[in-house]
């Protein structure tokens, strides 16, 4: 890439990072960091993920037809950050990052305890985009956790940092 290009995307972080929970073929749970997250469709209530399809998620997010959108806080930071630096396809990085998982409220990929927000979503339709492909997922379920005001950004430094809604 470019170097304007590498300066363009680092000035407009940070951005938001959050852990996305799938099946693998077999049934395991796997956890992916990710960035490229976003709303797409108020009516119905739907969100995109965009994976590579190198990884790990992918191949689970195609078997099963759905994901969990998990949004870590910053008591969890170093947790989030192996889901986003190693792959499932080499052992069991939910149990490294020390994450807990429960169970969801209305499909089978689990959720992550304690994170601020949880996203349950169902795959509606699939789009390939250049290397990745666009998972279009619709909200079937929301767990907030009241207690937890603050989650995790990643920053133009390569970390990720936890924020509230007002950026602090
Ligand atoms: C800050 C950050 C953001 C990331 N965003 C994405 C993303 O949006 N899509 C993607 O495919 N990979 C993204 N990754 C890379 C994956 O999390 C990483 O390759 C992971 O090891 C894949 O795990 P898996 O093979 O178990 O699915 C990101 C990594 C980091 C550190």
């Amino acid at each position: 890439m470019p170097a304007e290009l590498i300066k363009a995307f680092e000035l407009i972080t940070p951005i938001p990072y959050a852990v996305i929970t799938s099946l693998d073929a077999k049934g395991k749970p796997n956890a992916m960091g990710a960035s490229w997250v976003t709303r797409t469709s108020i009516e119905p209530v739907l969100m995109l993920v965009s994976i590579d399809h190198s990884r790990y998620t992918h191949e689970g997010i195609e078997k099963n037809k759905e994901y969990v959108i998990n949004y870590l806080t910053p008591e969890q930071t170093k947790a989030g950050w192996i889901c986003g630096s190693e792959s499932g396809r080499n052992g069991n990085k939910i149990k490294k990052a020390g994450l807990e998982l429960i169970p969801s409220t209305t499909i089978k990929t689990p959720t992550i305890k304690d994170a601020q927000v949880a996203l349950e979503c169902k795959v509606v339709s699939t789009h390939e985009t250049g290397d990745h492909t666009l998972f279009i997922g619709e909200v079937v379920a929301a767990t907030i956790n009241p207690q937890k005001t603050k989650h995790l950004y990643y920053t133009s430094d390569n970390r990720l940092i936890g924020m509230d809604e007002k950026g602090d």
